[in-house]
Order: structure tokens, then sequence, then C-alpha cells
């Protein structure tokens, strides 16, 4: 950020997949516009924020370590500086409490929203993101949608902006760190041969009757399956007394190098990730998405991935050795998104 000249464009980011898929961006976004990065401070744990910028090189101009999710909270944070610096328009990535509080904020300063990740559904309102995703849709001047499905999905909402296919930013930075995480020693804990699980969304890590519906289905699955244990689940798993079962292998949240080394070597994984989900293809690694729905449509009609909620009464194994003979040779989310997006801007930007 120069201080001299005044900032046209703003991206905010809050937690730890928004830094991930900013990753690429950011360089870009200072190389071609005077662009200020800030971080509200949603995530604020070292293994959710800290390790990740410093895996990514990543710096925000702004931190407003905030250390909640509370949308009031996270607006109030960053309006003086917003208002002070004046942005045309401000970058909101996604569908978190801190997108929606970006949101909130460039409209009370008159700034012109741009949403990167446009047009995702879970197409149910009991999910916390849909009402958001939906209502920054609904705010924004330019919606920036990362599939082909998504894009279509637009065209029957009530969307006042403009919609471009840009891609998802997911895939840049997937491909570059990849390449590090193959250069890992192998760590002592992990088994030669496993399945990867992450559980971190409220309808699961919240929900003491699906999280123990969801240890007895992984029970019976023959593999050993790593879980790196997000914060959430992490407290409810203590909260609730729940045992995992043995085959499970918990370790504490990773860094990015690290979770991209686990996805590559596992043989599938089982996640309620968004960001995992959509990894998962970018990488052709089977996918099993622990929901009853999922916001990544396009790897489920490409057969890569396949919904198992924790109510359901077939074997969970059985669903894995389908999975594991799943063919995957089709990536929807585009190629170099990161430089495309920036094109679009460059023509948005005037
Ligand atoms: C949030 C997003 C979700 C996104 C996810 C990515 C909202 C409402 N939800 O969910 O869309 O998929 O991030 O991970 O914005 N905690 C820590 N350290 C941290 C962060 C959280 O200990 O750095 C614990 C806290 O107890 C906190 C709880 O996890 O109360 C939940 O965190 P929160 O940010 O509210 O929601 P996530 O489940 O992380
Ligand atoms: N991830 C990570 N370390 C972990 C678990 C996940 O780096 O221990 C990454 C993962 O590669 C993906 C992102 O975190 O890019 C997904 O974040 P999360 O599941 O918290 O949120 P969602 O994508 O569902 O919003």
């Amino acid at each position: 950020m120069n201080a001299n000249k005044g900032v046209e464009v703003v991206t905010v980011a809050g937690t730890r997949p928004e830094i991930i898929k900013l990753a690429n961006i950011i360089p870009l976004l200072r190389k071609h516009f005077e662009h200020a990065f800030v971080y509200t401070g949603q995530h604020y744990s070292s293994n959710m924020k800290d390790i990740f910028f410093d895996d990514l090189g990543i710096v925000p101009d702004y931190d407003f370590k905030c250390n909640t999710s509370d949308i009031n909270t996270l607006k109030d944070s960053m309006v003086p500086t917003l208002q002070r610096i004046s942005p045309k328009y401000v970058i909101v990535y996604g569908d978190t409490n801190s997108s929606m509080a970006a949101a909130l904020a460039a409209e009370q300063i008159n700034s012109m929203i741009i949403h990167i990740e446009a047009g995702v559904r879970d197409f149910d309102y009991a999910v916390p993101e849909e009402p958001l995703r939906i209502k920054i849709d609904e705010m924004s001047q330019y919606l920036f949608a990362p599939s082909q499905f998504c894009t279509t999905v637009l065209t029957y909402e009530n969307i006042n902006g403009s919609v471009f296919f840009t891609g998802n930013l997911i895939v840049d930075v997937c491909r570059r760190l990849s390449k590090l995480s193959k250069n890992l020693h192998p760590r002592k804990d992990i088994p030669e041969e496993y399945l990867l699980l992450t559980i971190h969304r409220p309808e699961n890590a919240d929900n003491p009757h699906n999280l123990k519906q969801l240890c007895k289905h992984l029970q019976s699955v023959k593999y050993k399956i790593v879980f790196p244990v997000h914060p959430r689940t992490k407290q409810n798993l203590i909260k609730y007394n729940i045992q995992l079962p043995s085959n499970i292998v918990p370790i504490e949240a990773v860094g990015y190098v690290d979770f991209l080394n686990l996805l590559e070597s596992c043989r599938l994984v089982l996640t309620d990730s968004g960001g995992v989900q959509e990894e998962a293809i970018v990488l052709r690694k089977p996918c099993i998405t622990l929901r009853h729905t999922s916001a990544r449509w396009e790897t489920i009609l490409l057969k890569a991935n396949i919904l198992f909620p924790p109510d359901r009464q077939d074997s969970l194994q059985d669903i894995v050795e389908t999975m594991l003979a799943a063919k995957i040779n089709r990536n929807p989310y585009g190629e170099d998104v990161a430089n495309k997006t920036v094109d679009i801007l460059k023509q948005v930007i005037v």
C-alpha cells in the first residue's frame, strides 16, 4: 500500500479459508491497483491465522484483531478505517460473518462491492452461510462466480449487479503450494495408508447427536482416518465427552502446505468443508461430503463427490469403496484464475 496515494480497492478477509483463497491474488492486486488488504481477526488462533499468513507469504495492511464472529463487531471495527481511506471498491470474499460485515461496511461508506465466490448455494436457508451469501450477492455491483454452475444460479436470482465467470481462486493457490507440499518429510504419526477427515460445520460440530452418528459411521470404515481437528469441533468433542473411534488419528489443525501434503497422500477425503471439496476435485481425490447438502454441486455432478449425511442408515464403508473407484478427470474451477480475475477487475475498475 502506498501511503501517499488514495486507496482505490480494499480486500477483506477474516477466516482461514479466506486467507488461503486470496493468497495468490493479493500480490497481483497490490501490483495493479492502489490496494489495501484488511483482516478482521474472526479467526485468531495461531493455527487458524498466523500459520497461513506465514505459509502463503502475505501480510495484511490492517489487522483488526476482533477475535469474534459477531457481524456488528466485525463491521464496526473496519468502518472508521474504511471511512478514512475511502476506497471506491471493496472486494468481499465468500460467505462468512466477516464477508457479511465487509459488505455492510462497504455499503455504509458508499463503496461498490465486488463479490468473489458469488452464486454459491446450499439451497438450504438453515445453513448459516446461505442467507449471508444471498444477501451479499444482492448487495454487490460486481459478482465473480467460481464455476459455470454458480454463474447459472445467478441468472435465476434477483441480482442487480454484473455477473462474470472467473473460476475459483483456490486452484492457483492449491497448485502453487502442492508443489512445496510434495517436498515435506512424512510425519511419523501419520499411517502409510489413510483417509483424511475434516469436520467443522455447526450442523455436525455443534450437534452431539450428529457428531456421535458420524463417529459410528467412521468406526465402520476399514481404513485409518487422519483428522486435523478444527477448534470448534475440538471444543465440542470435549464438551459432549465424545470419544473418537480407534481408527481415527486426531491431530491439531495444520498449516496449508501440511494439509495439502495430507490431501495428496490420502486415498480419499471425508469432509464438511467447502474448500476441501474444491481442493479434492482439483487434486483428483475422491470426496465424501458428510452433509445433507453441499454448496459445491459441480463436484457432485462430476461424480467426484457424494453426500453422506450423519443420519444415513446405509454403510459408509460401502460408499468409501465406491468412491475409491471414482474416475475424476475434470476440474470445474478453471486455471490461472487470479490473473483472469485481475483482467476482469481492470475492465471494471475505471
Ligand atoms: C467460520 C465461518 C464458516 C467457515 C469457517 C471456516 C461464520 C459464521 N462461519 O466458521 O462459514 O466455513 O469459519 O473455518 O462466519 N475458534 C478458535 N480459534 C479461531 C477461530 C475459532 O478457537 O481462530 C473457536 C472459537 O471458540 C469460536 C468457534 O471456534 O467461537 C467458532 O468460530 P467461528 O469463527 O464463529 O466459526 P467457524 O466454525 O470457524
Ligand atoms: N485446511 C488447512 N488445515 C487444516 C484443515 C483445513 O489448511 O487443518 C484448509 C483446507 O485446505 C481448505 C481450508 O482450510 O483450503 C478450508 O477451510 P475450512 O474447512 O475451515 O472452511 P470452509 O472451506 O468450509 O469455509
